[in-house]
């Protein structure tokens, strides 16, 4: 099957699939856990019943007619490409977007990719010295991210295969509170929907951190945290209580100058992480909180949101 093949029979663009074939190479994949071990992986990796009963309906198995070739093409190629990157700490896009209403096997393929990476990423972080329930924490992000998905319908899934391979090449761990994800000389900020933002579960965490990374990774000098993220818009402030824990996250940072375009699109965000839904109209979102009252109003009023990034000292 050559790749023009594959892409029609994926129905995916052909750049996709030669992109995925240009960054696996020959690269060696990742076997996928033996099927008997895998229900005690998930529950590892927090995911819930629900989504463990499809994902073990759709198992790879060597004879399971729902994996075409080009499926299997793609889980082996895509593991090769993210295994490739073990290590790396940038956003990487495991694969070409697929439909997600075929059936297990087309929806959760980059679940079975992740599933693959479990031991070399493990193996990774053993190797510098990261203990077991940092690892577990961290990857248990899986089963997070499987709910969300399903409370949106679906909806978000195209970010979120992206995201979890920073997990699957140890670019990312979860401390307490929030996920740090390697870089250059920052180390940036994640917050996982996972409860309140406490600032003192903010300090913790951050302390966590600066005792982490030097330790685990002695050859990267971090100056400074940084975050990018709808949370620190200031026009938030117009809206927020200066007590609540948003606004007392944000002033955390220095912000730098607003740029358009310097991230997603904050709009979208919002709607993401404050509604679980990208495709309800506005005057149907609901209105429970604070929060949800000022993003409705905000954007009714013809106002947008804005993605900003700022940073602090370590
Ligand atoms: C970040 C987060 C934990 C903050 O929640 P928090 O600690 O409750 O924040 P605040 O104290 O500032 O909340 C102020 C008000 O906004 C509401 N609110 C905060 N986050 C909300 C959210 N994601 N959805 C709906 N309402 C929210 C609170 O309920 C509160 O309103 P109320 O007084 O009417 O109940 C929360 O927004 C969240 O889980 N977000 C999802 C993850 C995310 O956005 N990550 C960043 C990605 S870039």
């Amino acid at each position: 099957m050559d790749l023009h093949d594959i892409s029609a029979r994926l129905g995916v663009p052909v750049e996709e699939v030669e992109r995925v074939h240009r960054l696996a190479g020959d690269r060696p994949s990742a076997p996928l856990p033996a099927r008997a071990d895998a229900p005690a992986l998930l529950d590892r990796l927090a995911v819930r019943p629900d989504d463990a009963a499809e994902i073990m309906a759709g198992w790879p198995d060597p004879d399971s007619p729902s994996w075409t070739p080009e499926l299997r093409w793609l889980l082996d190629r895509s593991s090769a490409l993210v295994r490739a990157d073990l290590g790396g700490y940038d956003w990487l896009s495991p694969g070409p977007e697929l439909p997600r209403d075929r059936g297990p096997a087309w929806r959760h393929l980059y679940v079975y990719g992740f599933l693959a990476l479990v031991d070399v990423v493990t193996e990774f972080h053993r190797e510098h010295g990261i203990a077991g329930p940092v690892s577990w924490a961290t990857l248990a992000d899986l089963g997070r991210n499987l709910a969300i998905d399903r409370r949106m319908d679906r909806e978000g899934w195209a970010v979120m295969q992206s995201w979890l391979t920073l997990h699957a090449r140890g670019g990312l761990y979860e401390l307490g509170r929030l996920q740090h994800q390697r870089g250059g000389e920052a180390i940036d900020l994640h917050i996982p929907d996972a409860g309140p933002l406490t600032p003192e579960a903010v300090d913790a965490s951050l302390d966590e951190a600066r005792e982490f990374f030097p330790r685990h990774f002695p050859d990267e000098h971090y100056t400074a945290f940084s975050c990018g993220s709808w949370l620190l818009d200031p026009q938030l402030r117009d809206y927020l209580p200066e007590d609540s824990n948003i606004i007392r996250f944000q002033r955390r940072f220095v912000l730098q100058p607003y740029v358009a375009q310097d991230g997603p699109d904050a709009d979208v965000e919002v709607r993401r992480f404050a509604f679980r839904t990208l495709s309800t109209p506005l005057d149907q979102l609901p209105r429970r909180t604070v929060l949800q009252r000022a993003i409705v109003d905000h954007l009714t009023a013809g106002g947008h949101w804005h993605w900003r990034h700022g940073r602090f000292p370590i």
